[in-house]
C-alpha cells in the first residue's frame, strides 16, 4: 500500500518536472530566438560590477495608510507608502558638519492613491494630499525597554514657505536615535498598528557610499568632488527597441560624462533600472566609463508607468514622473557624506560651463560662489540654451548619439576593443563643439538648477528648487558658472531663426580663444 502511494508520487513528481524542464526548453529557445546574444565583453571584468550602488539607501513598500479626505474627494482611501530609509549622522569622519554628530534615520516617503496611480503635473507626479492636509504618521518600535520614536517632519514652518506646491514634493521624516535603541526596528504606520515592517540599519559610519564617491584622501571642504546626477533615461515610448536604445543612451553618455569631467566633475550618477544597468555594463564606452569611476550606476527599479491618458503635452508614458522622487533619493544617500561633496541633479542635455577660460571645478566655489554669503549649501545655477549654426536642430539628436572625441579621448571603436589609443576614427568631434550660438538672456530663474551639498539635508526638491534645513540659498552670477542647455538634444525643438537675441559663443574646453562678453570669467 504504501509502496504504491510512494511509487505513485514519485510518477506524478516525475510528469511534473517533465512539464516545467520542456517549459524551460520553449521559453529558453523562445528567449535566444528573440534577443540577440549579449556576451560579456572580454574586459568588463568582475570589478565593474561594484560600480553600482543604491547609496546605502533601504526601500520599503508598500506600507498601508488611510488617508480621511483625499484631495479628488475620496474618503478614508486605503493608500501605498513607499518608504526610503537611510542611516546618517554620527560618522565622526573629517568633514562632518556640526548637526551631523547625531546618530539618526532620514526617510523619504511618496504615497500612491491606487484609485489615481497617475495624478500629474508637468509630467511628474503629485501626492493625494498636500503635505500641510495629510501626512504618514511613523513610528519606529525598538526592542524593549527601548522607546517607540515617532518619525519627526524635517522641515521647519519656515522651510515649508521657501517653495509652493509641495503636492508633487516628497515628504522627508527624520528619526533621532537615543543611545543604545539597537540597529532594528518595526515600523508602524498608526492607522494600520498591526502591519509592521522590520528592518536593520546599521551605523552610517560602515556604510561604504561616502569614502565610495568622496575618499577624504582626495576631496576636502576646500577641494570638493561635483558629481551630476540623472533620473532614470526612459524613452518617451514603451519601446522593445531596447538594445538599440539602450545604444544610444550609452553614447550620450559618452558624451555627456566626458564634458563633464573635462568642467572638472568627478563623474555622473545615472539612476537606472535593472535593464538599462544590464546594457551599459555591456557597452564598451560605459563599461570605460564605470572602470575610470566616472560613471556609477544608482539602482533605480521604478517601474514604466503608462496610462491611456496624456499629460496635456502629448506623453502618455510618464517617462520622468519620478524626476522628484530620484532628486529627492540622491539627496537622501549623500546626506551622510559631508562638506567634500557636491551635487547637481540634471539632465542629460545639460552641460556644466565656466565661462573663465582654463577654470574647471572647484575654481568658481572659491572665486565667485562661496565669498558671496558664509554657509551656502544650494548655488542656484542659471540655463542657457546653446544652439548651433553648423547643423540642422533636426540633425543634431544624430551628433548626440555618436559617441565623440574630446581632448584626446575617443570613444571605443566600434570592434568592442575599448579605447584605443590609435587607430580610432577621431573625425567625430564632441558634440558639443558644434554648439557656436548662445542666448542672450538665461531661462527664466525658476527654472535654474542647483549645485548643493547634501551634507545641509536638501528637502522638498523639485526640479528646480530645493530647501536645506542647514544653510541658504543663493544665485550664482552668469559670468561664474552656468548651465548649457541643448534644447534640440532630441529633436529638433528650436531654430536658430526664432528672433530671440542669439550671440556668437565658443567653449573654451574644445580650444578656441575668442570668449563672448556675455560669459565671460568674472575676475578673482
Ligand atoms: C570595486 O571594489 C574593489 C574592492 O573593494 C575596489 O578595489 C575597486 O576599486 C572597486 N571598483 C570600482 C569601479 O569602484
Ligand atoms: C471614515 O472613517 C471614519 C473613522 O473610522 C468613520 O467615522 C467614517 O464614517 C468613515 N467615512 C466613510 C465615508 O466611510
Ligand atoms: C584639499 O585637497 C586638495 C586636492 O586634493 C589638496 O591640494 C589640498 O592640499 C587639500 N587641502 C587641505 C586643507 O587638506
Ligand atoms: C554657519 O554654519 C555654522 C555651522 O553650522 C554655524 O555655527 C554658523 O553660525 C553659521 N553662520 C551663519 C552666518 O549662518
Ligand atoms: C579593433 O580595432 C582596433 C582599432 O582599429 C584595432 O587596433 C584592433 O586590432 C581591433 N581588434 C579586433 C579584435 O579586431
Ligand atoms: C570617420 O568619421 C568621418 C566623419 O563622420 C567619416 O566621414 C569617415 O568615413 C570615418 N572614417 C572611418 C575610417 O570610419
Ligand atoms: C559678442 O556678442 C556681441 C553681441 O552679439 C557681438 O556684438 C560681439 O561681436 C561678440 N564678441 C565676440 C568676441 O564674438
Amino acid at each position: 500500500m504504501r509502496r504504491r502511494w510512494l511509487a505513485k508520487s514519485l510518477s506524478i513528481g516525475l510528469l511534473i518536472f517533465i512539464v516545467i524542464a520542456i517549459d524551460r526548453v520553449a521559453l529558453y529557445l523562445g528567449t535566444t530566438q528573440s534577443l540577440p546574444a549579449m556576451e560579456l565583453p572580454p574586459h568588463v571584468e568582475r570589478q565593474f560590477w561594484n560600480s553600482s550602488s543604491d547609496l546605502g539607501v533601504r526601500i520599503i513598500r508598500p506600507v498601508y495608510a488611510v488617508i480621511p479626505d483625499t484631495r479628488d474627494g475620496r474618503k478614508n482611501v486605503t493608500v501605498l507608502l513607499t518608504i526610503w530609509l537611510k542611516r546618517v549622522g554620527a560618522r565622526a569622519s573629517l568633514y562632518d558638519l556640526p548637526h551631523q554628530a547625531q546618530d539618526s534615520i532620514r526617510l523619504m516617503v511618496w504615497v500612491d492613491n491606487p484609485f489615481n496611480l497617475h495624478s500629474r503635473q508637468f509630467g511628474h507626479l503629485k501626492l493625494p494630499v498636500d503635505h500641510a492636509h495629510w501626512m504618514p504618521n511613523l513610528l519606529f518600535e525598538t526592542s524593549t525597554p527601548g522607546p517607540v520614536l515617532r518619525a519627526e517632519y524635517e522641515p521647519e514652518t519656515k522651510h515649508r514657505g521657501m517653495v509652493i506646491d509641495h503636492i508633487i514634493r516628497p515628504y522627508s521624516f527624520r528619526v533621532d536615535l537615543p543611545d543604545g535603541v539597537g540597529d532594528c526596528f518595526k515600523i508602524v504606520e498608526v492607522s494600520y498598528p498591526m502591519h509592521k515592517a522590520s528592518i536593520c540599519l546599521p551605523p552610517a559610519k560602515s556604510e561604504p557610499t561616502c569614502e565610495w564617491l568622496a575618499p577624504p584622501a582626495k576631496y576636502n571642504t576646500t577641494y570638493p568632488a561635483l558629481y551630476t546626477a540623472i533620473g532614470a533615461v526612459r524613452h518617451t515610448d514603451s519601446t522593445r527597441d531596447w538594445v538599440g536604445y539602450q545604444d544610444q543612451v550609452a553614447a550620450q553618455l559618452w558624451n555627456y560624462v566626458t564634458y563633464q569631467v573635462a568642467m572638472g566633475a568627478s563623474g555622473l550618477l545615472l539612476y537606472a533600472d535593472e535593464l538599462q544597468r544590464e546594457y551599459l555594463l555591456r557597452n564598451p564606452n560605459t563599461a570605460e566609463l564605470m572602470r575610470r569611476g566616472h560613471l556609477r550606476l544608482i539602482e533605480w527599479d521604478m517601474h514604466e508607468r503608462g496610462h491611456m491618458d496624456d499629460d496635456g503635452r502629448g506623453r502618455p508614458l510618464g517617462y520622468n514622473y519620478d524626476q522628484a522622487l530620484f532628486a529627492s533619493h540622491v539627496n537622501l544617500g549623500l546626506s551622510a557624506c559631508g562638506s567634500n561633496l557636491w551635487v547637481i541633479v540634471t539632465d542629460i542635455d545639460e552641460y556644466i560651463y565656466i565661462p573663465k577660460p582654463g577654470h574647471r571645478w572647484p575654481a568658481p566655489l572659491h572665486a565667485c560662489m562661496e565669498p558671496a554669503a558664509p554657509n551656502i549649501t544650494i548655488h542656484s545655477l542659471q540655463r542657457f540654451e546653446v544652439l548651433s549654426s553648423a547643423i540642422s536642430p533636426e540633425e543634431e539628436r544624430g551628433y548626440w548619439i555618436t559617441p565623440g572625441t574630446l581632448g584626446g579621448l575617443a570613444p571605443a571603436s566600434s570592434n568592442g576593443s575599448g579605447i584605443a589609443s590609435g587607430g580610432v576614427n577621431v573625425s567625430f568631434v564632441h558634440p558639443l563643439e558644434f554648439y557656436d550660438r548662445v542666448f542672450a538672456q538665461p531661462l527664466n530663474r525658476i527654472h535654474g538648477k542647483a549645485v548643493v551639498q547634501p551634507a545641509a539635508r536638501v528637502v522638498l526638491f523639485f526640479v528646480h528648487d530645493a530647501v536645506p534645513l542647514h544653510g541658504t540659498v543663493k544665485l550664482v552670477h552668469h559670468k561664474c558658472m552656468v548651465l548649457l542647455h541643448v534644447p534640440n538634444f532630441h529633436g529638433g525643438r528650436r531654430q536658430p531663426s526664432e528672433g530671440m537675441m542669439l550671440q556668437p559663443f565658443q567653449n573654451w574646453v574644445f580650444g578656441g580663444r575668442d570668449v563672448n562678453e556675455t560669459m565671460a570669467g568674472v575676475e578673482e
